[in-house]
Parts: C-alpha cells; structure tokens; sequence
C-alpha cells in the first residue's frame, strides 16, 4: 500500500474549493496555503479546466456545514476529528468555549496545520485555548487514535468524525477505521460517529468527462483507487456497518445545510442543488451495546 501521506495533498483541493464559500476562514486558509497553486498544477498536468469544476463548491459546502450543523445540534461537549487536514472547523467551533475539539492528521499535514493556526489566530487576535488540541494520528492505528483522545473526558458522550478520508481507503483499512471508532467511542459514555465519506460503485459511473478525469488525476497523485472502498449499494453498507457494530441514520447532507453561499458566489444554478440532495448523504451511527 502507498505511503498515507499521498492522500495529504487532496486535503489542499477541499481547503481551495471551500474558499467560495462563507464557511469561517474558508477563504483566508486556501490563500495561507496556496491552495489554488496546488489545485492548478493538478489540473494543468491532466489538461482539465476549473472553471468546469466549479460544480464541486457547493458539494464540499454542504459536506463542511451539515457536519458542523449535527454536532452542534447534537449538543455534544467533545470532538475527535479523525484527518481533518487544512479545515478550521475545531477553531471557529472552540471560540465559544463550550466544545472541546481534538483534530489529528498525519504528520506533515499536522506540522502545517499548526503554522497555519498560528498565523491564522495572531491576524484575528484569537488566543490559543486549552479547549483545542491539534495533535498527530493515524486514524488507522487504534493506539494513535485513542492516545489522541486521552486529554477528553470518558464520563461523556464522544462525537467522532472524518470528512474526506473513507474514499482514499481500501475496504480492509475501511473495516479498520470503523473497528478503531467503536473501540474508542466504548470507552465513552456512548456518542457517535458521523461521516458523509461512504460512496456506491454506482456513483462513479457515467460521470461527465471533466469529472472521471479529475477522478483520475487524484487517483494519479495519491497513488490509489478512488473509491476502492465504496459498497454495491445501501445493503452492503448496512451490512458492513452492522458487522462493525453500528446502528445508522442517514440525512441528507443537502437537508442539514442552512445556506448554500458558493451558488451565488460562483453563478450556479440554485437547482443544482436539489440534484445534489439524495446523492449526498451524512451518516450519524452509534455503537451497538
Ligand atoms: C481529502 S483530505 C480531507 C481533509 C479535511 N477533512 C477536509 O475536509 O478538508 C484527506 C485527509 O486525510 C488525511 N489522511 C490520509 N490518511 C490518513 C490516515 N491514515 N490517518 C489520518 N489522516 C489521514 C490526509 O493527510 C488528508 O489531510
């Protein structure tokens, strides 16, 4: 299996497609990073257009704002966020105090992330907060995972998350992240796990051209299959995910967005977005006892 650390440069394409929208810091943290820089080369080696691609903004805004939307109406006190890559969610979420947030990555995107804090939080005078830790962890290692969460409180519900790391997986290393998360939210007072990451083998077929070749580009620098873990369909899901000992509820990512602002911003068509509502989907599941 390639290196993990492939996969960190995809964490650069969601951080420039956020910048269109209204999410906190979206627009800043693209800049800090060069994410545009990043995302042209990958375009510009495989001959694609962004402007072709701007179809993508309002998936990674309702992908970013329908997580932070559950765990706010989750009420829940503690956060795990599992390759959170370039996303400010755990700074903006940790501004009021009541939520504490632990985000790991990989190492590299990790050393980076914390630069990007930093300047982040010294242009905004926001003070650093006990309340958020940035830390290092494979989420495919269970004894990362769990030393990652060691500063939070075990008397209270744990709400786990990835965004944007299932599809880079195999099913073996899949089996291994929901095995690790069960793991760890039992040695909670219960919570959950939410994702929009699951896909369907029926979702990467009659993509339009630009898509299947930036679908290819990807799979061209991280050196794996996109998609290698997605399912036949929602029985293979729910069968996986009844073995690894999970009850599931699935919203539409559409439904838990309170406002789409990268369809005005970039001239799209306001009814993209009810194409978009079955398609893309959250899972919250909670450990079976
Ligand atoms: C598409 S990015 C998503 C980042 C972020 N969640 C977001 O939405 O912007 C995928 C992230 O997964 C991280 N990653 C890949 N494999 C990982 C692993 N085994 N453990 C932890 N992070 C991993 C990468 O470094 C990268 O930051």
């Amino acid at each position: 299996m390639p290196d993990s650390s492939l996969i960190s440069v995809t964490a650069k394409i969601a951080a420039y497609y956020r910048q269109f929208s209204d999410i906190p810091f979206a627009h800043e943290v693209a800049k800090r990073i060069g994410a545009g820089a990043a995302f042209d080369q990958i375009l510009s080696e495989h001959g694609l257009s962004a402007e072709k691609l701007t179809f993508y903004a309002p998936m990674f805004e309702a992908r970013y704002k329908s997580l932070t939307q559950l765990i706010l109406q989750s009420g829940t006190s503690q956060v795990l966020e599992l390759a959170s890559g370039y996303s400010l969610r755990g700074l903006d979420l940790t501004r009021g105090g009541a939520i504490r947030y632990v985000e790991t990555d990989l190492p590299n995107v990790v050393a980076a992330k914390l630069r990007l804090l930093d300047d982040v939080r010294d242009h905004h005078g926001i003070p650093p907060s006990p309340q958020h830790i940035v830390t290092t962890a494979d989420a495919l290692d269970f004894d990362q995972v769990r030393a990652s969460a060691a500063g939070l409180d075990p008397s209270q519900p744990l709400t786990v998350l990835c965004e944007g790391l299932i599809m880079y997986l195999s099913k073996e290393q899949t089996e291994q992240l929901a095995t690790n998360v069960r793991r760890l939210l039992r040695t909670f007072a219960g919570g959950c796990w939410i994702t929009p990451d699951f896909t369907f083998k029926a979702d990467a077929r009659d993509l339009p051209p630009e898509r299947s070749r930036l679908r290819e580009a990807i799979t061209g620098v991280t050196q794996r299959q996109m998609d290698a873990s997605a399912f036949d369909d929602d029985d293979d899901l729910a069968t996986f995910l009844a073995r690894a000992g999970f009850n599931v509820q699935v919203r539409s990512q559409v439904d838990e967005t309170p406002s789409f602002s990268s369809i005005p911003a970039l001239g799209l068509s306001p009814t993209s977005i009810d194409r978009l509502r079955e398609l893309l989907r959250v899972w919250v599941m909670t450990a079976t006892p």
